[in-house]
């Protein structure tokens, strides 16, 4: 067996990318200069392992293991030197000399290996050829006007390789002039056979898609027609080889883990031309399936290269449902409770690629910043397809539905979130949602969680409604099709009634828990000698409501000169037209006006502290889970600080209370 020169070692080393090696294995993501993850050698729970490209070399903080890609792939895959280098050699696509043989292994593998590297060889020719024929040819003309008209530049074209199969057979006529073996050419998937035995082009007059691996080379095509036609599908594929598996095939994430390495996720679309358009406005990380459900190979795939993926899908009633799919599936499959879900919805009748072609992609770009959405908050919108709000009946369902969805997840501050958004929605009160919720988180199966989270994360809200619960009403297994999606449309099921609404909730529907907690305060100051005096004791509080602050202050000014309240002498001193009516109407709380010190203390502390302090630590909490995703350093510092010092807020709200 021949020895391998030092210079060729050199140069397999260098033919590939340590990181895009190791992020086979390690979900890596960037740090300042360095890519860094969880280390693959040990247990590691706060990512040790780091990885410079700059040096080509891999280090772990923890366990001290380090070195090059072949250590790496040495320690890793219990590789010898030779072996190592051979594997590198072969992502990198260098030729290593042909007496060079690792092992008996190799020598055994090596038939099939060949012939694998011969097909992807075969793509690439396809590839160059398809694309030179659009680009060049006037064949191709159509299909280059059809691609200009769909806002694809020659830039976009050139990086995806698109290619056109004219309506003549060219592949062919090539392939066998280069001489290639009929059995390959048989097995690649670019031609069909006919009963004697002889090969055709598979694509005729199709704008052509390659397919490529994680590596970046075309293993399959994919070709769309150029106009609709009722007897030929929009998208034919290449039929599954040696070398293509529709399970593991996720389009563009060669270059989507690269972008995803620096941002930190993944956004899922439904079609080629969503990824190829959002890769035009600067979306980098943009990937799809084969128009089909994601099998748990593509998830597994997923989630070595990050641990967010965003899913972006049409804004219509059956993309709410392909996402709703979407959700369940990846919630019940293995790799649950090693992603965070993100849902973005484009607005109803657009695909993203709709969306960019007509606002551009600057708001393209904002659209997915600011509408990325939990699960549960979007489920929350999703319940409610189909169903009319402003009957009560379908309300309370609804109602009844979005508490089982809010119980799903782990974290209570999240859950409070969320009860409090539906309370304000629908005017509400909290408490009533609250009771509710007790009962329904109650019922929830306990919690298992496979993987200990680093302590001071446990609040992270839907990421761990997935890590490790049961799915949401998820059921392994179920795979739709993207083309049955509409048999699937959810309705909120009419559930048993448990929200129960109070004549006089409904009544004051209008009004938020604040708001009614401000207007029985004021009764009572009006009404109580002794809650004025224990209002004016303390100096940081005052309404929050412009109206009801302002009949505060025209209050304390009447009790300068009187001594009993009285509502006709009072609204002398109200000029206010509307602050007359609000104070008439209060009048009618009389009968409430002799509220027990605990409900003055409750009234105060909705106003003073509970509603504006516990929204906004809610609020930095979720902020910090994302930046801590993110691993935005900076920001992770600045939300830190500002809830260590909401929470200092709130301890002295509390000792003054006491005090
Ligand atoms: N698809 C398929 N076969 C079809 C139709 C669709 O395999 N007959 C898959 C393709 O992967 C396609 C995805 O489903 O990318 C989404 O379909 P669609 O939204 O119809 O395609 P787009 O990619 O949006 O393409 P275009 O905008 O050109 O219609
Ligand atoms: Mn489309």
């Amino acid at each position: 067996m021949a020895r391998l020169s030092q210079e060729l070692i050199d140069q397999v080393r260098q033919s590939v990318d340590i990181a895009d090696v190791i992020s086979q294995d390690v979900q890596l993501q960037r740090q300042g200069k360095n890519l860094v993850g969880h280390c693959p050698f040990h247990e590691d729970n706060t990512p040790s392992f780091s990885v410079s490209e700059q040096k080509q070399f891999f280090y772990c903080f923890s366990c001290h293991r380090s070195g090059s890609v072949f250590d790496f792939l040495m320690e890793l895959h219990h590789l010898s030197f030779p072996q190592a280098v051979e594997q590198v050699a072969k992502l990198g696509s260098v030729t290593l000399p042909s007496d060079f043989q690792a092992n008996d292994e190799a020598r055994q593998s090596q038939a099939p290996d060949s012939q694998q590297s011969q097909l992807i060889k075969l793509h690439q020719t396809a590839m160059r050829l398809y694309h030179h024929i659009l680009m060049n040819t006037p064949a191709g003309e159509p299909a280059r006007r059809y691609l200009k008209k769909r806002g694809l530049t020659q830039e976009l074209i050139d990086q995806f390789n698109l290619g056109y199969a004219p309506k003549e057979e060219v592949l062919k006529v090539v392939l066998e002039k280069e001489g290639h073996d009929y059995q390959l050419l048989r097995r690649s998937g670019l031609f069909t056979e006919n009963r004697d035995g002889s090969l055709h082009d598979r694509f005729f007059d199709r704008v052509m898609f390659p397919l490529k691996d994680g590596q970046g080379r075309p293993v399959a095509f994919s070709g769309r027609l150029l106009q609709k036609s009722a007897d030929s599908p929009k998208y034919l594929n290449s039929p599954e080889t040696p070398i293509f598996n529709k399970r593991r095939l996720i389009f563009n994430f060669d270059l989507a883990k690269k972008a995803a390495r620096e941002n930190g996720k993944l956004l899922l679309f439904e079609g080629y031309m969503d990824v190829i358009s959002a890769y035009g406005a600067g979306v980098l990380n943009g990937i799809a399936s084969m128009g089909t459900s994601l099998t748990d190979e593509q998830l597994s795939m997923i989630v070595k290269t990050t641990n967010q993926l965003d899913i972006c899908y049409d804004g219509d009633a059956p993309g709410q449902n392909a996402i709703e799919r979407a959700l369940k599936l990846i919630e019940a499959s293995p790799v649950a409770n090693q992603l965070r879900l993100r849902v973005v919805q484009l607005p109803t009748g657009q695909d993203p690629d709709e969306y960019i072609q007509q606002n551009g992609g600057a708001r393209f770009r904002e659209y997915l910043k600011n509408t990325e959405e939990t699960p549960t908050a979007f489920r929350l919108r999703y319940l409610r397809q189909g169903l009319n709000l402003s009957n009560q009946a379908e309300l309370l369902s609804y109602l009844n539905a979005a508490i089982g969805v809010i119980a799903k997840v782990s974290d209570p501050v999240a859950r409070d979130v969320y009860i409090q958004q539906l309370a304000k929605e629908f005017q509400l009160s909290p408490q009533n949602l609250q009771q509710q919720l007790a009962v329904q988180v109650k019922k929830q199966p306990p919690v298992a969680v496979p993987n200990p989270t680093p302590p001071g994360e446990q609040w992270s809200d839907d990421s761990a409604v997935i890590s490790g619960r049961r799915p949401f009403n998820g059921s392994q297994g179920q795979r739709y099709g993207r083309y049955n999606r509409k048999k699937h449309q959810a309705t909120a099921q009419p559930a048993p009634q448990a929200v129960v609404l109070t004549a006089s909730e409904q009544q004051s529907l209008a009004l938020d828990q604040t708001e009614r907690a401000e207007r029985l305060l004021l009764v009572a100051v009006l009404h109580d000698y002794g809650v004025r005096a224990q209002l004016k004791a303390m100096p940081d509080f005052d309404f929050i409501h412009d109206q009801y602050r302002h009949l505060y202050q025209l209050a304390l000014n009447y009790f300068t000169e009187h001594d009993e309240y009285e509502l006709a002498s009072f609204l002398d001193y109200v000029d206010d037209p509307a602050l007359k009516a609000t104070l008439t109407q209060l009048d009618g709380l009389d009968a409430q006006a002799a509220l027990s010190p605990e409900a003055i203390d409750d009234c105060l502390r909705i106003i003073m502290q509970k509603t504006p302090l516990t929204q906004k630590i809610a609020q930095v909490k979720l902020s910090l889970q994302e930046a801590k995703a993110r691993s935005n350093q900076e920001l992770i510092t600045q939300l830190t600080v500002e809830l260590i010092e909401l929470y200092g807020q709130k301890q002295r709200l509390k000792t003054e209370e006491t005090s």
